[in-house]
């Protein structure tokens, strides 16, 4: 009976260009090519021990304190992965999480949580000898791909990119490739998320990419998505932050139009997440600064600005956004180099 123990910490990431609509066929299949900035404080650190057993045994602790509620999703998770490593469905599992950002937040945890686990999991197949180092990041993303889509694409910093795309060289369906190919300005280009509403989302991603097997306007969103995917990349190329601005938020606000046109239709902003916005365009249109949001399945507002306007940027957030925060609360974080083992 062998013992495995690893940790990983992994980060949350913010797409630019966004997944949302899954292929009928395969198992968590995008239906468009998508990019996003990795964080960098925003993680979850994820202690994993193995005790090898005929059963599947699972226990998770979040913050130290038993979360029953988390292990339906893991056994899922596990069961999903036993055709890449079928040794994972024989053996006790303790999996000791915790995230840097306040749980119940509103920020998704499936992305750092999925990756991390993914990670370690890897690890003890690495030990086994069923992985070779020079697959370890490949499959770790195939892995957290299968736990939850965005979660492939937070294995790598600056950028992840996740989709089969023909202007991508290297590009997946199966995986997320790192994407380096970027200006200077977004190396470390800021994120502070907005804290709008801390609640329970009324409508998981899951459900929300689900309904758009019938949503009209699906094909003609996975061609455009298809299409920014090209915009974007010369952009991050340039460094043009006025044609980022347009075409980060287009996205973010087609994401949210989406879920508005599917059926049942239903809105996860908030009236807050509107005046933030309002606020955003506000200040743009008065001092030419090159600040924009994005949203992912939330209410909350990621605000996006460059390292350099940080100072004037955050007294702005404390002038004017933070009022629309639930109890004033925010997170800055930035642009991070992915996740690492501990
Ligand atoms: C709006 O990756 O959370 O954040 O694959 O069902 O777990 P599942 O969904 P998930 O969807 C993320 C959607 C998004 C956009 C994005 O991150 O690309």
């Amino acid at each position: 009976m062998t013992t495995y123990t690893t940790a990983w910490k992994s980060p949350s990431n913010i797409a630019l260009v966004k997944y949302w609509g899954k292929k009928p066929e395969g198992i968590q299949i995008p239906s468009n090519s998508s990019i996003s900035f990795t964080l960098k404080n925003c993680a979850t650190t994820t202690k994993l021990t193995l005790v090898e057993q005929a059963d599947l045994e699972i226990t998770v602790l979040l913050e130290g304190n038993q979360e029953p509620g988390f292990v339906p999703k893991i056994e899922q998770f596990l069961h999903r992965i036993s055709g890449v490593f079928p040794f994972v469905l024989n053996g006790k599992y303790t999996v000791d999480t915790s995230n840097s950002f306040p749980h119940s937040s509103g920020i998704a945890s499936s992305a750092s949580g999925m990756s991390a686990l993914a990670l370690c999991i890897c690890d003890i197949a690495k030990e086994k000898g069923l992985l070779a180092e020079e697959d370890f990041k490949q499959t770790a993303s195939i892995l957290a791909r299968l736990g939850s889509g965005s979660a492939s694409r937070s294995i790598y910093g600056p950028m992840g990119q996740w989709g089969e795309h023909p202007d991508y060289r290297g590009s997946s369906d199966e995986f997320a490739i790192p994407y380096t190919d970027i200006h200077s300005v977004f190396t470390d280009f800021c994120d502070t998320i907005l804290l709008v509403h801390r609640g329970q989302k009324t409508v998981s991603s899951t459900v929300g990419h689900g309904l758009l097997k019938d949503n009209p306007y699906a094909t003609a969103r996975f061609a455009q998505a298809q299409e920014n995917m090209i915009a974007m990349k010369s952009i991050l190329k340039s460094g043009d932050l006025d044609a980022f601005i347009a075409l980060v938020e287009s996205e973010a606000l087609t994401l949210h139009s989406l879920m508005m046109s599917s059926s049942p239709y239903f809105i996860l902003m908030k009236p807050n997440t509107l005046k933030i916005i309002e606020s955003i365009w506000a200040k743009r249109e008065k001092d030419a600064v090159k600040w924009c949001f994005t949203l992912d399945a939330g209410a909350n507002v990621h605000f996006l600005y460059p390292q350099a306007d940080q100072a004037a940027a955050k007294a702005f957030i404390e002038k004017e956004l933070a009022q629309y925060c639930e109890n004033g609360a925010f997170i800055h974080d930035e642009v991070g180099m992915g996740a690492e083992r501990l």
